[in-house]
């Protein structure tokens, strides 16, 4: 029989667990495999102090990024970047794996009509998830969302039930979040990111009020910061893809 021409490379074991990881957390809990990705400059901004943020990476980084929108279940971003950066979050490179669900944290249920992620609702399914409150007291506008296509649930008590329930209800393995420090810092600080993608481009703001990848902590110490493990390191055009994962 003629050999397949298949390339075998023996893997460390910590090497085969970093390979394995997303598929071990999907069969041992409820929760799918999150991924934090955000472009930054060399100082760790992601959007000047009037909210500019178009573009600091460069073309092949976006590139890769709606390759990667293409591969997951779901995308979730925050009220705060679709008023500020109205995202398409869709898959415009190449042929999409996946259609992924769009979800918007929107506590107040403020998502204008008039925004991309809800003027194609129809054909990319899209989701808003809302405090109580505003989804008893918004009703006529949680209609013209849903005219729209824009389906609409409760907020949950916290992030671990919304991504519970994107498991359960839209069958969600794992989840890109697009977001601003806002969301990201919330989500990180329930401990519920397992991986972080940074692009870095090669500009400094220099500026303390631009905003940074993540927001909500206090930390007074060096070794009080999150602990992250590096990855990769790739070259993307003039940027730098660090890949780190959170946790052991
Ligand atoms: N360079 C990049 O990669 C990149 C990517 C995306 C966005 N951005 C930039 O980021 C900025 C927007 O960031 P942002 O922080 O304002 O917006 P965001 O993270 O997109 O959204 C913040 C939303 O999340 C909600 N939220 C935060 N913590 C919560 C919690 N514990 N429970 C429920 N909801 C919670 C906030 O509600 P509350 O208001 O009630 O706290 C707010 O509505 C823009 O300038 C945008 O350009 C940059």
């Amino acid at each position: 029989m003629r050999g397949a021409d298949i390339a075998c490379e023996q893997l460390s074991l910590p090497e085969t667990r970093d390979l394995n990881a997303p598929f071990v957390k999907r069969v041992t809990t409820a929760l799918p495999w999150v991924i934090a990705k955000w472009a930054q400059t060399v100082d760790g901004r992601i959007a000047t102090r009037a909210h500019d943020s178009k573009w600091i990476s460069g073309d092949r980084s976006r590139a890769m990024v709606h390759r990667e929108r293409g591969r997951v279940d779901a995308i979730l971003t925050g009220i705060g970047t679709v008023m500020r950066d109205d995202p398409l979050l869709t898959c415009r490179v190449g042929t999409p794996r996946r259609n992924a669900v769009r979800v918007v944290v929107d506590p107040e249920l403020t998502l204008p009509l008039d925004r991309q992620v809800v003027r194609t609702a129809r054909e990319h399914r899209t989701v808003v998830t809302t405090l109580p409150k505003a989804f008893g007291e918004k009703s006529e506008h949680r209609r013209a969302l849903g005219d729209l296509g824009v389906g609409c649930m409760k907020q949950h008590s916290d992030f671990r039930g919304l991504l519970e329930a994107l498991r359960r209800e839209f069958d969600v393995s794992n989840v890109l979040i697009e977001a601003g420090g806002g969301l990201t810092g919330a989500l990180l600080r329930e401990g519920l990111i397992d991986e972080a993608w940074v692009f870095v481009g090669p500009r400094l703001l220099a500026d303390e009020e631009a905003f940074g990848p993540v927001r909500g902590f206090t930390t007074m110490r060096i070794e009080d910061g999150v602990p992250m493990r590096l990855l990769s390191v790739h070259r993307r055009g003039p940027d730098a893809l660090l890949h780190y994962r959170f946790g052991g």
